[in-house]
Formats: C-alpha cells, sequence, structure tokens
C-alpha cells in the first residue's frame, strides 16, 4: 500500500522477481489517485487499485472497502509502504499488516518523523519496521537500523539517508517473514495464518 513515490514498494517489487526471496507481490493499491507509486508499480506490470479515501463519507466505510479490495488478492501480508492512513479494525482484523517509518520508534511517530526528528535536535534517528496496529506507530517492533544525524541536514537530505536503510530492512523483514517468520513479544508471526495479534 502506498501514497507518495513507492521507493520502498518499488524495492519490494524488484526483491519480489528473485523466486528464491520467498515472497511475491501479488498487487499495489493506494489511496488516492495519481500516486507516482501506482504509476511505477503499472510500468513494472504488477496489478493495481485505488480506494480514494476522499470518496468515501467516513473511514470506516473506507476501511471496510479496503478490507474488500485488498481481499481479493488473498495476500499474506499487507505492507504499508509509505502509506499515511490509518488502518481500522476492518483491514487489521483481516490481515497482517507491517509498516515501515522514518525513526526509531517509539520516538517521532506521526506523519513528519523526520522533520519532528531534526527540531528535537536527536543525533541519531533512523528506520522501524512494525507491526501495524490501531494506533500510530504502536504496534510491534519487528527491526530497526540507526541514521546518524550529520551537521547540515536538512529534512530532505537526512529522509534520504533514511529511505535507503529503509529500502534495505523492509526487503529483508518481509523476506524473512516469508521465508522463516518472526517472533514478536513470544509470539510467532508466520505469514498465512490471519492477522498477527498485538494484544498482550
Ligand atoms: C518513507 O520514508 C516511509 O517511512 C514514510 O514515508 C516515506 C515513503 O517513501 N512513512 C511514514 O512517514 C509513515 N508514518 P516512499 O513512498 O518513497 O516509499
Amino acid at each position: 500500500m502506498v501514497s507518495g513515490a513507492g521507493s520502498n514498494m518499488a524495492a519490494l517489487l524488484e526483491a519480489s522477481t528473485d523466486p528464491a526471496y520467498g515472497a511475491a507481490v501479488v498487487a499495489v493499491g493506494a489511496d488516492r489517485e495519481g500516486t507516482e507509486g501506482i504509476a511505477r508499480a503499472e510500468r513494472a506490470g504488477f496489478a493495481t487499485f485505488v480506494t480514494p479515501f476522499s470518496k468515501f463519507a467516513d473511514r470506516a466505510e473506507w476501511n471496510a472497502e479496503l478490507a474488500e479490495r485488498i481481499g481479493a488478492y488473498e495476500p499474506d501480508l499487507v505492507v504499508s509502504a509509505g502509506f499515511m492512513r490509518l488502518l481500522g479494525p476492518e483491514v487489521l482484523n483481516r490481515y497482517t499488516v507491517i509498516n515501515i517509518h522514518p525513526a526509531l520508534l517509539p520516538a517521532f511517530p506521526g506523519a513528519h518523523a523526520v522533520r519532528d526528528a531534526l527540531a528535537y535536535g536527536v543525533k541519531i534517528t533512523g528506520a522501524t519496521v512494525h507491526i501495524v496496529d490501531e494506533g500510530v506507530d504502536t504496534g510491534p517492533v519487528i527491526d530497526q537500523v540507526a541514521v546518524r544525524v550529520e551537521p547540515g541536514d536538512d529534512v530532505a537530505s537526512l529522509h534520504a539517508r533514511i529511505k535507503t536503510v529503509e529500502r534495505e530492512m523492509l526487503v529483508d523483514v518481509v523476506g524473512r517473514l516469508a521465508r522463516e517468520g518472526w517472533t514478536l513479544r513470544d509470539r510467532d508471526v508466520r505469514l498465512g495464518s490471519g492477522p498477527a495479534s498485538t494484544h498482550e
């Protein structure tokens, strides 16, 4: 699932062309029309769909329709790769969803993580892959990579370095989830076995 440029998604598309990778992308979806992410996926020959948030009366209706659209592809895993909408129970009770976030959670959740980390003045930030629950970037952490803030960094330069490590980590995590599963807080996350429980 994408909302913008889709560089993380594109890294997954490329990785999934190798059968040894263990995971294959079945479709790419977006929450709005006209994203570069969807255009990229179409150019690469992947199935795409758009469920525009703006066309629905409320969040629950949009989530219900999104769950149906996703369901058409019967995925074992949904990857939020620069997908900038909160998902509700309609989606989360049906699928395991992971998200990539450009900060070391639980620091700097939300839509402006890179800006917020810079403004705070941290010297190390990074990227996190986590299971999505109903909170804002609150689900169990699967993996993290640190990125040092360099003198003179602005949001664009820091985000570009974070995105480089995000792509590598996301590709690694999805492949490992597919091939081996993952144990989080003493629970096994196995693909193909329904939504991951994030309740302790
Ligand atoms: C990525 O840096 C991702 O971590 C971030 O949006 C960017 C999408 O880039 N996501 C969030 O901030 C979610 N809170 P991409 O479209 O090129 O993959």
